[in-house]
């Protein structure tokens, strides 16, 4: 089945006991034992079943069905945010003393983690110069064990070659990691292009209205663990943390997620909540919608500031003119996405004004609302990068990134343009 009825079916049937057609909450921590051989049949692996809401739950694993459904993957595992994604992620291919490889054009938090918080447990990152392949393959070394990208860079907006990143990754006999936030699977699908693994905040674009956070991890099912054993005896030796179990025995091509529950997400608890989930299904149902709305706006709006004398400079991968323009037809279909920064004549004063003179727009740091949203990066989600660590993010000073939201599209123009008016008077 196509996308938009993928996001609104896939995962869930009808329920059997009671024929509730909305996906049930399932609030609840444990799951009865039959008796005391079943408990144990059930932690064995032997056996279907729930255990233990940290482990997995009703609810949750719709969610998992539908998002590993829309990105094309085998199985999924879904978590409290999108960080706890990504950190996962990369700890369950990596061990003391490997590294991860990753562009530099990366979600504030995200360069965090890899700059500062991973580094501190013992696996290093190591930043490419920039997000072209040849770029990535100069820094890649005996001890890596991914490759990192953004799929669409929060907030540069440069789309990366997936195609040719995975070709890097595996020739060097390691998976690709995607965080396809931003783009959705409703543009792209990076499994469909060579990506391994894909992680998403749920937060933003899928679930759609900023009322729940959460976090997906999807396992596109053909990275051969086996035959790089050398590099991730993670998943093809016994794990004494698991009485002896082999992922990649047991759990065949879900090897990748089945270890990232039963370790990471067992033993460390970043859970997503049943009624999160339940919530994240609702606003998954209209992601499709939403999105080409997102899309459309977003090129007016690009449209409306390219023309407009009191922008100073504008990016926005939909213009031909963009170096990313190519990129975003090949694996956007040429729907760039609504996500876009730019910055306003009069530099910092005036893009502050500006962004003090919003009305319909919130000022706040999230994306992928059905509201309009301005954010300053670099006094907020990029503040904790020094200056030349934000450019190579894509933030300069001056820079104003905004999501335009669902709203009808004239209003959105009309509250941008009040605003370029207020900073332009109070020059
Ligand atoms: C691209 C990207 N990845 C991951 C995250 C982290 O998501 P969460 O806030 O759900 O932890 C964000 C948040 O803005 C993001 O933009």
């Amino acid at each position: 089945m196509r996308r938009e009825t993928l996001a609104v079916h896939s995962g869930y049937e009808v329920d059997p006991t009671t024929k509730a057609v909305a996906v049930p909450i399932y609030q609840t921590v444990a799951y009865a034992f039959d008796s005391a051989d079943h408990g144990a049949a059930l932690f064995n692996l032997e056996v279907e079943g729930y255990r233990y809401s940290r482990i997995s739950n009703p609810t949750t694993a719709v969610l998992e069905r539908r998002v590993a459904a829309l990105e094309g993957g085998v199985e999924a595992l879904c978590v409290s945010t999108g960080q706890a994604a990504v950190n996962y992620a990369a700890l369950n291919v990596t061990e003391l003393g490997s590294n991860i490889v990753s562009i530099p054009q990366l979600y504030g938090t995200t360069y965090t983690l890899f700059a500062h918080v991973l580094p501190s447990q013992g696996v290093t990152v190591r930043f490419a110069a920039s997000d072209q392949p040849d770029a990535v393959e100069a820094v890649i070394d005996e001890k890596t064990r991914a490759v990192f990208c953004e799929s669409v860079g929060n907030p540069a907006g440069n789309i990366c070659d997936i195609e040719a990143l995975a070709r890097v990754a595996h020739d060097h006999g390691v998976p690709l990691i995607v965080d396809n936030t931003v783009a959705t699977p409703i543009l792209l699908r990076p499994i469909e292009y060579g990506a391994d693994i894909v992680v998403h905040s749920l937060t933003k674009f899928l679930g759609g209205h900023g009322t729940t956070l959460g976090g997906a991890i999807v396992d596109g099912g053909k990275f051969p663990w086996t035959a790089h054993a050398q590099r991730f005896p993670m998943f093809t030796r016994p794990d004494p943390s698991y009485h002896g179990l082999v992922y990649a025995d047991h759990f065949k091509e879900a090897a990748y997620i089945a270890r990232c529950r039963s370790v990471y997400q067992r033993t460390t608890g970043a859970v997503l909540a049943p009624l999160s989930a339940f919530l994240l299904l609702q606003g998954i149902e209209t992601v499709a919608l939403r999105v080409e709305r997102h899309v459309e706006n977003g090129r007016r709006v690009a449209e409306f500031l390219r023309g407009d004398r009191r922008v100073e400079w504008l990016n926005y991968a939909g213009f031909p003119d963009s170096p990313y323009h190519a990129l975003g037809q090949k694996y956007l279909g040429g729907r760039a996405c609504s996500l876009m920064t730019f910055g306003i004549k009069g530099g910092f004063d005036a893009g502050k004004q500006f962004y003090d003179a919003l009305k319909l727009f919130k000022r706040l740091v999230n994306l992928g609302d059905a509201k309009s949203l301005a954010c300053h990066p670099a006094s907020t989600t990029h503040r904790q990068m020094s200056v030349e660590e934000q450019r190579k993010a894509g933030v300069s000073p001056e820079t104003i990134r905004l999501s335009v939201g669902i709203e009808h599209v004239d209003d959105i123009i009309a509250d941008l343009d009040q605003a370029l008016e207020a900073a332009e008077s109070d020059e």
